[in-house]
């Protein structure tokens, strides 16, 4: 078939992986069915056995579902991807898969709200350690290292600060201590960057971002090599079940098919918005990678293709300020959501990182003052129009 190596992001979110059946359709079909049929007693026993390909039922795999996999793989450089049912259970499927009672986690102390909670109160409730530490400090995870440690995870840029991290040195502190490195990479999607190509072992997604784009389907996946991923990952799945379904694995693959062209517009647009904050009245900070005084500007240059579409900015005032800016909104949406055509506004310390402590918050710098941004594809003009009339309140 085609070589997918010689294929550009663009080509490959839309060429990669054509599924078709004998009805020749252009679009992929989507393949609604929770099991499938056979000729005969001997071939449903064959393809059971795995001696004769085939699928066997919707939990395991599925024709619509395995297009988007291999098409997401091809696209992070990956050799197997499994999907499945949420980003949170692609994190979870990954951490039983892999891990076992003993075994310690490093993380990032930025991490996602849930992603905190899952390490601490589903993970540590059978017996795996975990330490936090500051994401841009490759000294602290050096030294947080223990010999039991077999996961560091990361995201980068993280949520909602957009601090990076420098994956090729984590992965070398990983591999140097006889771990792997996981990286969520639902804020940049693979049009962005590869971590695989980085150096880490496996990537994770929650599709329900930027690979759907529109907001319709809640999905995820992991991204790795064949062993790890596609038997162990793959293994977890089909025994516990937090499978995608059929329909959102066709709403994702037509979501791949534009993910590079929206990408690269949500970037110009938090550029522009980023730079036009820095202007406004009661701001304390912006914080979007693509700024110069951006801490790690430089690193997120190069390990980057563009900066992302999500800005955060503080304002003065903390929690009665920043609700005063998010409710003077009229187009924006106020949800927590992201990756969206539509822009999304939220207020971190209530929404999206409200169940982590108050202590994990301050650590993690998220103020009561800081707002994110998640910039959509509507005209930018209308945009800072909407956000305008609260900052000006
Ligand atoms: C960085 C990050 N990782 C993982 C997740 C979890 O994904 P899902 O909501 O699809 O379970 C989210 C969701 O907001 C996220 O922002």
């Amino acid at each position: 078939m085609n070589d997918f190596n010689d294929w550009g992001p663009a080509t490959l979110g839309i060429r990669a992986a054509e599924p078709r059946t004998e009805e020749r359709e252009h679009s992929a079909a989507v393949h609604l069915t929770s099991s499938f049929v056979y000729s005969s007693a001997a071939q449903a026993a064959a393809v059971f056995a795995g001696e004769e390909p085939g699928n066997v039922y919707s939990r395991f795999t599925n024709p619509t579902v395995r297009a988007f996999e291999q098409r997401l793989a091809a696209m992070e450089g990956g050799d197997s991807c499994v999907a499945t049912a949420s980003g949170m259970s692609a994190i979870l499927a990954m951490a039983m898969a892999l891990l076992k009672a003993g075994d310690h986690i490093l993380a990032s102390r930025t991490l996602f709200g849930s992603t905190i909670n899952l390490f601490n109160n589903v993970l540590g409730k059978f017996g795996v350690d975990i330490t936090y530490v500051d994401p841009s400090d490759l000294p602290a995870w050096g030294s947080a290292l223990r010999p039991n440690t077999r996961l560091l995870f990361v995201e980068t840029p993280n949520n909602p600060l957009t601090e990076i991290t420098d994956i090729r040195a984590l992965a070398d502190i990983a591999h140097g201590a006889g771990a792997l490195l996981c990286v969520d990479n639902c804020f940049l999607s693979p049009v962005l960057q590869q971590p695989l190509k980085l150096g880490a072992d496996l990537v994770v997604h929650s599709a329900t971002k930027y690979l759907d784009g529109q907001g319709r389907c809640v999905g995820g996946a992991v991204v790795g090599d064949a062993q790890r991923v596609g038997k162990d990952v793959f293994g977890f799945l089909r025994t516990a079940g937090p499978s995608m379904s059929p329909f959102n694995a066709w709403v994702f693959l037509k979501g791949l098919e534009t993910l590079s062209l929206r990408m690269y517009a949500h970037c110009a647009s938090a550029q522009t918005l980023a730079e036009w904050l820095c202007g406004q009245p009661g701001i304390e900070r912006v914080f979007y990678p693509g700024l110069q005084d951006h801490p790690q500007h430089v690193l997120a240059k190069r390990q980057q293709k563009a900066f992302g579409g999500i800005v955060s900015f503080q304002v003065a005032g903390g929690r009665e300020a920043a609700w005063r800016v998010i409710d003077a909104v009229k187009m924006i949406s106020i949800t927590a959501n992201l990756g969206d055509t539509r822009t999304t506004i939220t207020h971190p310390a209530t929404t999206t990182h409200g169940r982590i402590s108050p202590e994990a918050r301050r650590l993690a710098g998220i103020t009561e003052g800081l707002i994110r941004v998640a910039v959509g594809l509507e005209d930018i003009a209308d945009i800072q129009a909407d956000l305008a009339r609260g900052l000006s309140a």
